[in-house]
């Protein structure tokens, strides 16, 4: 893993890992989407961007989970846990969210949506809407145009550690009157890991692209020093670099 930031950290899955998982997100769009064709990703995101294919999903883009893909939704959280346990990642945790699976438009939502109190394309922490304080989270996109339907990451205000910045708010908009925050640049990948503290703040970002298809999952980490950020501690596992450096993820 390589660090952009004490709070941010990046790795690149191998070619095996990555296939994994876009199999599993594969199936369960399948069973998301009726009509959708199996084996053809870049026809099935056009249909969906011409608006000619739908799935069922949250105003933030996650896809509802029915009787219909709740076995396929299932297997594609299994395949995701065994990602985390092989990072060693959940050796560092003691509970894990359920996986949030996105299917992300390209376009920019509706007003009614964006003006939600809690909207993602608005800067935030998970906190603000009432997350634990003490998350971390991992965001991995899997197919699609991970360039222009993406997400913005910033370095917190030097004050992160004022009781403050972990507050809950009634909505993201009182959160962005804060200092302003430099963005953390990052070039976006499919198949890259992003671990990121829960104190860096975030948004969806969209530049009237292509649909993309992602995950991210929420980590509630074991206690560690007040200064010490998730990703800087994961960074200098020994274990993690071996496994990383062999390319035995998957
Ligand atoms: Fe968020």
């Amino acid at each position: 893993m390589r660090l952009l930031h004490p709070l941010l950290g990046i790795l690149m899955l191998d070619k095996e890992a990555l296939t994994a998982l876009q199999q599993a997100a594969e199936v369960l769009i399948h069973d998301s989407a009726p009509g959708m064709v199996m084996g053809d990703m870049p026809t099935f995101l056009k249909k969906v961007e011409r608006g000619d294919m739908h799935i069922d999903a949250t105003a933030g883009s996650i896809v509802k989970i029915s009787v219909h893909n709740f076995v396929s939704y299932a297997r594609f959280h299994q395949r995701v846990c065994k990602l985390l346990e092989q990072l060693k990642i959940l050796d560092k945790v003691t509970s894990l969210s359920l996986v949030n699976f996105r299917l992300m438009s390209g376009k920019m939502p509706d007003k009614k949506n964006l003006n939600r109190p809690y909207a993602t394309t608005k800067t935030h922490l998970d906190v603000w809407s009432g997350e634990p304080a003490d998350i971390a989270h991992v965001w991995v996109a899997l197919f699609g145009d991970v360039t222009n339907t993406t997400m913005e990451l910033f370095e917190p205000p030097d004050a992160i550690f004022q009781e403050k910045w972990f507050k809950t708010l009634d909505q993201y908009d009182q959160g962005e009157k804060l200092p302003k925050m430099k963005q953390i640049k990052l070039k976006h990948q499919i198949g890259q890991v992003i671990l990121f503290d829960g104190a860096c703040p975030h948004k969806t970002s969209l530049l009237n692209g292509q649909p993309r298809v992602s995950f991210d999952v929420k980590l509630c980490r074991k206690k560690m020093a007040a200064t010490q950020s998730f990703a800087s501690a994961y960074v200098t596992t020994d274990q993690f670099e071996e496994i990383f450096n062999n390319g035995k993820i998957g």
